[in-house]
C-alpha cells in the first residue's frame, strides 16, 4: 500500500460532484468516476490525507485485489491468495462489506461470510492464529464490490464513514448527515468571506460545516480513529507529522458572522455544546428565537434553511404556513442576500411564493431534496411565481 494503486472514495447519492471538486483541489486525477463514487491512482500516504480533508466523501477505499469470479468457491480462492498476514494482525478485528450483484449469490451476507473465512484461514495458516470478526465497521474493514464477474477488494482506510466527525454528540430532530452539509454548503459558493445565516438550525450541522470550511479545518482532525490505524505497520509518526501540518492550513482571516438561530432551546443547547466539540464555538452566534427575528447583520450574505418537509397530514398545513412564512422573510429582510431552502418536498417548496434561480438536486438519506435559491434582489426584479 505504501505504492501507488488504485483507491476508490465513495459518497452518497448526489455528493459526487462536490467530491470530485474537492479531490482536484487536493491535485488528484480522477481516473473514473460513478455517481457515489470515484477512483483515483495513489498512495497510503494519500488515503490518509484525503480522510484528513474531505469533506463530502463517505471512505476512501484502497485496492487490494481485482480478479474475475463466477461463484463463491472462486471468491475464497482469489481472496486466500491476498497476502492478509501483512495488513492484519492476530489480535486484530476484522469486519467485511460486501455490494454484490451476481447470479451465483443472492445474499450479500454470504459473499461477506466467504471473504471473512478466506482472510482468517489465510491469516491463522501463517502466523498460527486468526483475528476476530464481526460487525463493527471501526476497525480493519474489507469492502468486496462483486458485480457480475468482475470482483474488486478494498481495505477501508477510514473505517467508519466520514460522515461521522464525532462532533455531534448530542443530535436534535432530524439532523443533517455531517457530509450532506457540507456539500450544501459547498454548493452555495459559501467561502466565509460573507455573512451566513442558519435560522431553524436544529443541532446546528449546517452551521457548524460552514465554519470548518470558513476557517479552513480539516474535519479529519475531529476524529481520532480511523481504519488505516489498524492496518499492520501503522505509521503513527507519519500520521502525527500530517495532523501538525493539517493545523497550519488553517484560514488565518477571522470569517464574516455565522448566525444560527432556532425556535427550540433545547436544539440551541445541543448546537452550542456540538460547535463546542467541533471547536468552532466561538465562530458561531447562537439565538433562540423564531426565525423571522434572526439578528440581521448590515453587510449581505447567504441565508440557508433546512425546514422540515412533514411526512404526517397534519404536519403538511402547519409547515405550508412556514414555508409562506419564510417565503415573506426572504422578501422583507433579506434583500440583497441570497437564500437557499433545502427540502424533500417540492409541493410545499411552492409556498414559499419566489422565483427560483437554482435547483441543486440531493438526496437525504433515500428522500431526494433540492437545493433551492433564491435570488433576492432589492427593488423590482424579484419576480412571484
Ligand atoms: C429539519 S430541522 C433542522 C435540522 C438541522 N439542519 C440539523 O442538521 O440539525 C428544522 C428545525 O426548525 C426548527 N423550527 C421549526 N419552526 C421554527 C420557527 N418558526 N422558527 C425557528 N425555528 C423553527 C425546529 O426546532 C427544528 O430544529
Amino acid at each position: 500500500m505504501t505504492k501507488p494503486g488504485t483507491i476508490r472514495i465513495t459518497c452518497a447519492p448526489g455528493l459526487i460532484d462536490y467530491l470530485r471538486q474537492e479531490v482536484e483541489a487536493m491535485d488528484y486525477l480522477v481516473d473514473s468516476s460513478e455517481p457515489t463514487g470515484l477512483k483515483i491512482t495513489a498512495c497510503l500516504q494519500d488515503a490518509m490525507r484525503l480522510n484528513l480533508f474531505l469533506r463530502t466523501g463517505f471512505n476512501v477505499l484502497y485496492q487490494i485485489g481485482k480478479f474475475r469470479c463466477i461463484n463463491p468457491d472462486e471468491l475464497y480462492t482469489h481472496i486466500e491468495a491476498i497476502p492478509w498476514e501483512d495488513l492484519i494482525s492476530t489480535d486484530g478485528y476484522l469486519c467485511v462489506v460486501s455490494s454484490v450483484n451476481t447470479p451465483t449469490i443472492t445474499d450479500w451476507r454470504f459473499a461477506s461470510l466467504k471473504t471473512k473465512d478466506a482472510i482468517v484461514d489465510r491469516v491463522a495458516s501463517r502466523e498460527g492464529s486468526r483475528p476476530n470478526s464481526g460487525s463493527n465497521r471501526d476497525r480493519f474493514v474489507v469492502h468486496v464490490y462483486w458485480h457480475g464477474d468482475q470482483c474488486e477488494v478494498y481495505v477501508n482506510t477510514s473505517g467508519k464513514k466520514l460522515a461521522d466527525r464525532s462532533y455531534r454528540r448530542i443530535p436534535h430532530r432530524a439532523p443533517m448527515q455531517e457530509t450532506l452539509a457540507a456539500g450544501v454548503v459547498l454548493a452555495t459558493g459559501y467561502d466565509g468571506s460573507t455573512p451566513l445565516l442558519n435560522p431553524m438550525c436544529g443541532s446546528g450541522t449546517l452551521a457548524i460545516e460552514a465554519a470548518l470550511i470558513a476557517s479552513g479545518r480539516p474535519p479529519g482532525l475531529l476524529r481520532n480513529n480511523f481504519g488505516f490505524m489498524h492496518l499492520k505497520g501503522f505509521d503513527s509518526e507519519a500520521w502525527q507529522t500530517m495532523r501538525r501540518e493539517a493545523k497550519k492550513v488553517r484560514h488565518k482571516k477571522t470569517p464574516a458572522p455565522i448566525i444560527a438561530t432556532d425556535i427550540d432551546g433545547k436544539a440551541i443547547l445541543a448546537a452550542e455544546k456540538n460547535a463546542e466539540t467541533a471547536g468552532v464555538r466561538q465562530l458561531i452566534e447562537f439565538k433562540t428565537c423564531d426565525f423571522a427575528d434572526t439578528p440581521m447583520p448590515d453587510n449581505k450574505g447567504i441565508v440557508i434553511f433546512n425546514p422540515e418537509y412533514g411526512e404526517r397530514l397534519g404536519q403538511i398545513s402547519e409547515l405550508e404556513t412556514t414555508y409562506h412564512d419564510i417565503g415573506d422573510f426572504f422578501k422583507q429582510k433579506c434583500s440583497g442576500w441570497t437564500g437557499y431552502i433545502f427540502t424533500g418536498n417540492m409541493a410545499l417548496a411552492k409556498k414559499v411564493g419566489l422565483r427560483t434561480s437554482k435547483r441543486m438536486e440531493f438526496f437525504n438519506a433515500k428522500i431526494e431534496c433540492r437545493l433551492l435559491k433564491y435570488d433576492l434582489y432589492e427593488g423590482t426584479r424579484r419576480v412571484k411565481e
